[in-house]
């Protein structure tokens, strides 16, 4: 039965910034803030802090129980319990409560059992198990339901989840930095850093908001980069890359023949390959050519400096590069990667453009010309999304319209 009872902005809003301080670990679940408001108080807050852990609503219902100072003084104040206040408390969520047992017993049943009467929520959820099934667990036991409250705002904390389940696909953002005059390397030579610090450390700091990052073979051999983020604190990316061709493996093994060392991994030659990319400091994922999976087994079982994972996945090589982005894409979903920054160089970049299988593009443009080399990658004719300047330098952000429209 609806009531009279107006929905507030601000508490859907607060929800929303709860929700945000799970970016990072919890996908590929969604960020999912959580309120619960007693007469126009707050009384208790939730969010979803870690992928596997309690949802928003539980924390949120469990922060009044516990009970926080807020909820202490009320019942102070007003001879209630805790729970008699849960029973006359509205309850705000960004994203619909779930009906279904996953990894944690279903929140809408959680609502229900607790008593409170009314809920409002954001955003439904698309994935199959619940789209709808949660709203229509609440109405049916009686509680009051308010749906699309700012939707579309509430929709920003939802890209990369909408994304995963929707088009059964990572969120990819593409990411380069390119010098003033529109490139992103010297063609020989070292490589260089195209921009300053304050941008290397927005860098490190968009790499722990997402699951994986991933790079072509060309920038493995040209940069031996360590894809980590060392300048931001946070969960470390999954690092990708490819060899469809065998370059990297037949670098490694001239790499090994003029340093005579064996191809045969043994403990006292941790941490001896070429590249940093097989160091094991950080989980890491390489494509490789299935008909020569054999070849590379080697590695897998090559003790490195850290302890992590390395896993060679098998892929049909095609000599179509947007095809071959897609079927990266696809090996990511099977890993339940939930997000993807794709950093260079410019041929993989460019698969992804052309594929069409990008969600944003986030250029970094320095204030130095380079006068030459490695040229940008094309965007897509598009006006920026966001713009936003870090001293002389500035950040361009693009949002993929026909992708936007299908989430
Ligand atoms: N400024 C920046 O932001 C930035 C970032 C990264 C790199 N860079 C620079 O870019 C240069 C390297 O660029 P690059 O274009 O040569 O290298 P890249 O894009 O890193 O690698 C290209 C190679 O990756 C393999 N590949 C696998 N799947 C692919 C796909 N779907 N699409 C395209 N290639 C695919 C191919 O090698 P196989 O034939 O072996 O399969 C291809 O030749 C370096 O100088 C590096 O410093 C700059």
């Amino acid at each position: 039965m609806q009531t009279s009872f107006q929905p507030q902005e601000t508490f859907m809003r607060r929800a929303f910034e709860l929700a945000a301080l799970g970016r990072g670990y919890v996908s590929p679940n969604p960020m999912v803030g959580c309120v619960i408001v007693y007469q126009d108080r707050i009384i208790g807050e939730g969010f979803h802090h870690q992928y596997g852990e309690a949802h928003a609503e539980v924390n949120a219902i469990n922060s009044v129980l516990t009970p926080n100072a807020t909820v202490a003084v009320l019942c102070r104040q007003t001879g209630l319990k805790p729970e008699d206040l849960l029973r006359q408390s509205t309850l705000y969520v960004s994203l619909e409560p779930c009906a279904h047992y996953g990894k944690t017993p279903p929140c809408a049943k959680k609502i229900i059992e607790t008593g409170i009467p009314r809920v409002v929520v954001s955003c439904g959820d698309p994935n199959p198990e619940v789209n709808g099934k949660g709203i229509q667990m609440l109405r049916e036991a009686g509680v009051e339901v308010h749906e699309h409250f700012l939707e579309q705002e509430g929709m920003e904390t939802f890209r990369r989840f909408f994304t995963h389940v929707t088009k059964n696909r990572p969120y990819v953002i593409l990411k380069w930095a390119q010098s003033s005059d529109g490139y992103l390397s010297r063609s020989q030579g070292k490589p260089c850093l195209i921009t300053g610090k304050s941008l290397q450390v927005l860098n490190h700091a968009y790499r722990v908001e997402e699951d994986a990052i991933m790079v072509g073979t060309g920038t493995i051999l040209a940069d031996n980069p360590r894809l980590n983020a060392r300048m931001f604190r946070g969960k470390q990316p999954l690092r990708v890359s490819t060899d469809l061709h065998g370059k990297i493996l037949k670098y490694i093994h001239t790499y090994l023949t003029e340093n005579g060392l064996p191809d045969k991994p043994s403990p006292e030659l941790a941490g001896k390959l070429p590249l940093r990319f097989f160091d094991r400091t950080q989980r890491t994922l390489l494509f490789v050519d299935g008909t020569r999976f054999d070849e590379y087994r080697f590695l897998a079982d090559w003790p490195g400096l850290g302890n992590e994972s390395l896993k060679i996945v098998p892929v049909k090589v095609t000599t179509a590069w947007p095809e071959m982005a897609a079927a990266y894409l696809r090996g990511l979903q099977k890993e339940r990667i939930g997000s993807l920054i794709v950093e260079g160089g410019a041929a993989l970049l460019q698969s992804f453009i052309v594929g069409d299988h990008w969600d944003e593009i986030r250029v970094f443009i320095s204030d130095k010309d380079l006068g030459g080399g490695y040229a940008a990658p094309r965007i897509p004719p598009s006006k920026p999304y966001s713009f936003a300047q870090y001293g002389s330098e500035w950040v361009h952000v693009y949002r993929n319209k026909a992708s936007d429209r299908l989430i």
